[in-house]
């Protein structure tokens, strides 16, 4: 707005100069004029009446001659004729506002005296009084006119706009990119600058966008690669311990059934052995599904998953639903399978998928607060690799093939903080007894060791969504 006003105000002092200026030069202008034109009359007057005077004064003498003076009627009463001789010529003081012309009078070559002709120029001050007066009133119309004129031309096509401009430049400024483009209409420069204006709004937000997608996807790949790694610690810890466990338990499940199976001995002995038997058994199983998740954290063997039959993943799904459909009903859930037309068959082994699929299912079940529904779904998805998952897939696609096998729920969800711990081993959140902290390893390792890998999303009371990735071709040299 401030900018339009110094318009206004720069366009009044201007039209104001002008108008004043040019009042001033036809002023003096007319003034000139006037005097030219009142001398001129003057002269012819006195040329006339001096001829007169002349010519009687050589006949008839000195007073008949100033008689035609005194008798000397002007056209006009502002013009006043008298005769002069030299002295009082001389004596005369001049008035400010007269108008004086003295012509001299020589009779036979002798001068005898002077006509005086003088004339009031009050009317001049009139004049210049109305000029005055009239140019006064005309800038103040003018200025008036200009005044409006500017303001309406100010403020709509100055003010208004660049008002505009301002507000955008300062939701830019706040970030705000996504508002709606500026809408002025104008094609001048101001216009010029609001196109300017919108243009790198929109760049600046194709930027940010662009800079915040790849914010988002350098931050998951870097949880990506820390889990990896801390889960390749551990595989590393849990492989090595398991491997030192296996030869003592072994010799010591060896000397317990001997101890069970020796019929010299008391019942009571031999129930104790076999008790420690099967505890021995249930600490191999342990030690056997450690086993398995420390084998994902390796690369797979060569060749190993191009050997791999094609795995009917839909049997799989429906083979492993039957299988849990007693446990599920025990809490009110029903599992449901879903497929995709053309299902899917990666090349995989069948037993070690329909385990991963059946800890799963069983952590979905147990996720349920009341009655409920888990949906297997088996499809086929072009995806991109997480960073930590090295490709096994043909020609080095992009973006694959890979087979997915879904397990959703509606049960607890789990808490963003502990997402990224559920996959190590011995996590659990189960009391003391009903969880071991050993499925999602376990299922984490074979998915793995397959070339594919795991994706949950989850939200706290809501559910849990987990993806089974299986490569659909594999390279036959890994
Ligand atoms: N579908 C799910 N909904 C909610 N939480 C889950 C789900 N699946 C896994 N979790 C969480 O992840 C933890 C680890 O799961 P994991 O299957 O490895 O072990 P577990 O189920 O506790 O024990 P188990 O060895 O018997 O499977 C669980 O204790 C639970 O907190
Ligand atoms: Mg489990």
């Amino acid at each position: 707005m401030r900018l339009a006003r110094k318009l206004i105000v720069s366009m009044i002092i201007g039209v104001t100069l002008v108008l004043a200026a040019n009042a001033y030069y036809r002023v003096r202008r007319e003034l000139a004029a006037f005097d030219e034109d009142m001398r001129r009359d003057h002269e012819v007057l006195a040329r006339v009446l001096g001829r007169a005077v002349a010519t009687v004064w050589e006949c008839s003498g000195r007073e008949a001659a100033l008689q035609i003076v005194v008798a000397a009627k002007p056209a006009s009463e502002m013009v006043h004729i008298r005769w002069l001789d030299e002295q009082s010529l001389r004596l005369r003081t001049r008035a400010e506002d007269l108008l004086y012309t003295d012509v001299p009078i020589a009779v036979a070559g002798d001068l005898k005296g002077y006509i005086e002709i003088r004339e009031s120029r009050t009317f001049e001050e009139t004049y210049v009084r109305t000029t005055l007066v009239r140019t006064l009133v005309l800038t103040l119309l003018a200025v008036l006119g200009a005044g409006v004129l500017s303001t309406v031309v100010g403020v709509y096509v100055v003010g208004h706009p660049t008002r505009k401009l301002v507000d955008k430049a300062r939701r830019i400024g706040e970030g705000k990119l996504e508002d709606p483009p500026l809408a002025i209409a104008q094609r001048d420069e101001i216009g010029l600058l609001a196109d300017e204006m919108n243009a790198m709004s929109l760049r600046l937000a194709e930027t940010r966008y662009a800079l915040e997608a790849e914010t988002t996807e350098l931050l998951r790949t870097q949880e990506q690669l820390r889990r990896a790694d801390r889960l390749a610690t551990v595989g590393k810890l849990a492989s090595g311990i398991a491997h030192e466990l296996g030869t003592p338990l072994g010799v010591a499940l060896v000397r317990a059934n001997m101890i069970a199976a020796n019929e010299s001995l008391g019942r009571e002995v031999r129930d104790a052995a076999r008790i420690v038997s099967e505890q021995i058994d249930r600490i191999t199983r342990i030690v056997r599904q450690l086993l398995d998740f420390a084998r994902g954290h390796g690369e797979p063997p060569p060749g190993a998953l191009a050997k791999r039959t094609p795995a009917n993943l839909v049997a799989i799904a429906q083979r492993s639903a039957a299988m849990l459909q007693p446990l599920a009903a025990k809490r009110n859930v029903t599992i449901a399978v879903v497929t995709a037309p053309t299902p899917p068959e990666p090349p995989a082994n069948e037993d070690q998928i329909q385990q991963v699929l059946v800890n799963l299912v069983v952590n979905a079940v147990h996720a349920a607060r009341g009655p409920g529904k888990v949906t297997i779904t088996v499809g086929i998805k072009q995806v991109k690799l997480p960073a930590d998952v090295t490709p096994v897939v043909w020609g080095g696609d992009a973006e694959p093939q890979y087979a997915v096998i879904s397990v959703q729920d509606e049960g607890v969800g789990i808490a963003p903080e502990l997402l990224p711990r559920i996959f190590e081993p011995f996590f659990t959140t189960k009391d003391v007894g009903e969880g071991t902290g050993l499925g999602l390893s376990v299922a984490y390792g074979i998915v793995r060791e397959h070339g594919g890998w795991i994706d949950v999303t989850s939200e706290p009371e809501k559910g849990s969504s987990f993806s089974v990735y299986l490569p659909m071709s594999v390279a036959e040299l890994v």
